[in-house]
């Protein structure tokens, strides 16, 4: 399928779902708002991939990435409540110790860039497409 439509409502606050979408892991994060506010917090001028959390996500709490590290294409941890999310709360690339924040942005270990956003649209509050 060209497009993955992810039902939302079962996702709780603070935990997140993999979907596929043209092969590759997508994550649906529904963040805290602690996570939201650590995310925005940041300065953008000390990010290796500068972006605003706002220019990432189109509803504050629901962050969707590309679940593909960008340095050499690992699946990065931080899915489950237990696994580690690395030293800034999001994810965390076990292959060579990449350290993605709340926004999926890189900042720690060798990925050179953001997880990447999918396309997607929110077809209800409850309902998106990705693709
Ligand atoms: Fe993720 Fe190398 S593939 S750190």
């Amino acid at each position: 399928l060209s497009t993955t439509e992810v039902d939302l409502t079962p996702i709780a606050t603070g935990s997140a779902v993999t979907v596929m979408w043209r092969g590759m892991p997508i994550f649906v994060r529904n963040r805290t708002a602690e996570e939201v506010k650590e995310a925005r917090e940041v300065p953008v001028a000390d990010l290796r991939d500068p972006q605003t959390d706002q220019a990432r996500v189109k509803k504050d709490n629901w962050l969707v990435v590309v679940g593909v590290c960008t340095h050499l294409g690992c699946v990065p941890l931080g899915q489950k409540p237990t696994d580690p999310r690395g030293e800034y709360g999001g994810w965390f690339c076990p292959c060579h110790g990449s350290h993605y924040d709340t926004s999926g942005r890189i900042r720690k270990g060798p990925a050179p860039l953001n997880l990447a956003v999918p396309d997607y649209v929110f077809n209800t509050d409850t309902k998106i497409t990705v693709g």
